[in-house]
């Protein structure tokens, strides 16, 4: 078992790792690189399910994925995304969702997008034993209210960012999402911060970074986002696999002899 207290002492020693995952294959290849932590992101709604948003994403859809993952990376930090609406509507469907997650999940920790205003409902779950991963900066679930912007870009913006920060570490997180915001936000978040920040688009001055797997593998080819960096190139992979399969069926060239079951 890996422990917020854990990933925690990691602050100051070395960069901590964190990727997301959405199923038992990849999580179990995660944990064999010695990923520090793998996210079961509410970003399943695009890249698994084709959602334009991440709005539609439900505990009914997470749950099943956080339980695989944990399967595939049983000695892993495996942290579950609560996804839109989740929690907000009132503490104590929030509290069970987040249950829902250790419980039927067996995730390690939940993580929660929000500032100040979440602080009691944060405070209610560290209370209860429910290890909380906080997330700042760019929120896809405000997205229908406010786009996709970059935070934390200018001195007024930097101070709301980090003062939700500090009012987040005192509640009791552990760590703390800080996503597409300017590095100098980033940078200043971190040194005030005795949790370790966990970037995605955030700079390189946080103490861990993160990116969706679908994004680092180049899985789907429309996306390049500054923020990322493609390590594979998935879809040309998949692509000419299926390509050279068809052409092998249609000339009979699959099966071979070798793949062949023959009467005694
Ligand atoms: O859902 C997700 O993948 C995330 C990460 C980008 C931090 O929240
Ligand atoms: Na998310």
């Amino acid at each position: 078992m890996v422990t917020a207290a854990r990933i925690r002492s990691l602050k100051g020693k070395r960069k901590i790792s964190m990727l997301t995952a959405y199923d038992y294959l990849t999580a179990r290849i995660l944990e064999a690189a010695s990923i520090d932590i793998i996210l079961v992101g509410d970003s399943m709604g695009t890249t698994v399910l084709g959602y334009p948003t991440t709005i539609p994403v439900s505990m009914d859809i997470m749950v099943p994925h956080v339980a695989a993952v944990k399967r595939g990376a049983p000695h892993t930090m495996v942290v579950a995304d609560m996804p839109f609406l989740s929690y907000g509507l009132s503490e104590e469907e929030a509290i069970r969702n987040a249950g829902r997650f250790l419980k039927e999940g067996n995730a390690d920790a939940i993580k929660l997008e929000g500032g100040r205003e979440i602080v009691p409902l944060i405070e209610k779950m560290v209370s209860l034993g429910i290890p909380v991963m906080g997330h700042i900066g760019l929120r896809p679930q405000q997205v229908l209210k406010v786009g996709y912007q970059i935070a934390g870009k200018n001195d007024k913006e930097i101070e709301e960012l980090s003062e939700d920060a500090k009012i987040l570490e005192n509640a009791g997180i552990f760590s703390l999402v800080l996503e597409d915001t300017t590095e100098e936000a980033a940078r200043l978040i971190t040194d005030m911060l005795s949790i370790p920040t966990i970037g995605i688009g955030a700079g390189r001055y946080t103490d861990g970074q993160v990116l969706v797997i679908t994004d680092m593998l180049g899985y789907n080819p429309e996306i390049n986002y500054k923020h990322n960096k493609t390590y594979v190139n998935l879809y040309n992979t998949i692509f000419n696999a299926a390509v050279q399969y068809k052409e092998e069926v249609e000339k009979g060239l699959f099966p071979a002899e070798e793949n062949v079951f023959h009467q005694k």
